[in-house]
């Protein structure tokens, strides 16, 4: 029997992950073990699985609570993180702590539990405004934003547990994980869940810039499959080591403004507003790494998930649907 713990299990991918792993290994009989602060997670995401895991309200900044939480784990998707770009450029300490302290308790945690392995969930917006495309994994990272900061120190602390103490950890960088489930109403909301209310709303969304800036958007299955993966391969494939977790095309704001609109049949104009503060230009992954070490490939498409979310929302929002 293995035990598995999930941080931010209550999150957007969190969420997902967490039902995977029950469908998947809860029938073996392993245990799920996940925890969550409901800073930005929700309790009605675990409504599917909340009685077949075993669940901790634990912040990751709590490092005697996220020591006992790490007890009895043989392995551990770290999930959880305070994200947003804009929020960490608002401020920046919160962000930090949750980010990059939190890491680090999670961390001497697993060390002191003798964990075996953690999947750490990166981001892409470590690569910064780096030229070149693909983003590749060999590239010198050059975040701007404290947020792809404190994501990339992250990155390094993994490989620093792996090389001096063994912990075998590999960091998955996602390139804008979109799906069911993401936050679309907060300040700090990622663009696809943010249009899609607005337009269910009719309400004009603000596209920041030209909107020819271009992002590789990818569907959450792809994020929830590229972990298990990982931590399944044998650790001479993963260890120490960082991947792209994306689909490998870009589409520009513009184009998918368009393609929602169409979905949710909005006649509308987008409204042109100044570039985002700390945004980067674009975005577009080499995803062979990834493929190569555990055989990831892209299993929903970035237009399948499009469809996918809005039908999602279209039922969850169904009385913002109805007007
Ligand atoms: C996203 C993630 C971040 C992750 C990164 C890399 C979110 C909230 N953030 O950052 O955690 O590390 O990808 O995978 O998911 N935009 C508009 N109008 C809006 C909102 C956004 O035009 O109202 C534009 C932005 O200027 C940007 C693009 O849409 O060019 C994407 O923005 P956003 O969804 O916030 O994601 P990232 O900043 O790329």
């Amino acid at each position: 029997m293995a035990r598995y713990l999930v941080t931010g299990c209550a999150g957007f991918i969190g969420s997902h992950l967490t039902e995977k792993l029950v469908e998947t290994f809860a029938p073996n009989g392993d245990v799920i073990r996940g925890l969550d602060n409901f800073e930005t997670g929700k309790r009605e995401n675990l409504t599917n699985v909340l009685d077949r895991i075993e669940f901790r309200e634990c912040d990751l900044r709590d490092d005697a609570a996220v020591a006992d939480a790490c007890r009895g784990v043989d392995y551990i998707f770290h999930v959880a993180a305070l994200p947003s770009v804009p929020r960490s450029v608002k401020d920046p300490r919160t962000s930090h702590t949750a980010n990059v302290d939190g890491t680090f308790n999670l961390l001497e945690g697993a060390r002191a539990a003798g964990v075996r392995r953690i999947v750490y969930s990166a981001s892409s917006s470590a690569y910064g405004n780096q030229p070149g495309f693909p983003r590749v994994e060999t590239m010198v990272p050059m975040p701007i934003a404290p947020y792809p900061v404190q994501k990339l120190a992250g990155e390094f602390y993994m490989k620093s547990y792996w090389q001096i103490y063994g912990i075998e950890t590999a960091c998955l960088r996602y390139f804008n994980i979109f799906g069911p489930r993401q936050v679309p109403d907060s300040p700090y909301s990622g663009v696809m869940a943010k249009f899609t209310l607005m337009m269910m709303r009719g309400e004009r969304p603000t596209i920041f810039g030209d909107g020819e800036q271009g992002r590789d958007f990818t569907y959450i299955d792809n994020a929830v499959s590229a972990n298990i993966l990982a931590m399944t391969v044998p650790a001479e494939k993963i260890a120490g080591r960082v991947f792209n977790v994306a689909c490998g095309e870009r589409h520009s704001i513009n184009k998918t403004f368009r393609i929602l609109a169409e979905l949710l049949d909005f006649k509308e104009q987008p409204i042109y507003g100044p570039p985002r503060t700390g945004d980067i230009r674009d975005s577009l992954a080499d995803i062979s790494a990834a493929r190569d070490a555990f055989g990831y490939s892209v299993a929903v498409s970035f237009e399948e998930g499009l469809r996918r979310t809005v039908e999602w929302y279209k039922q969850q929002y169904a009385e913002v649907a109805a007007g």
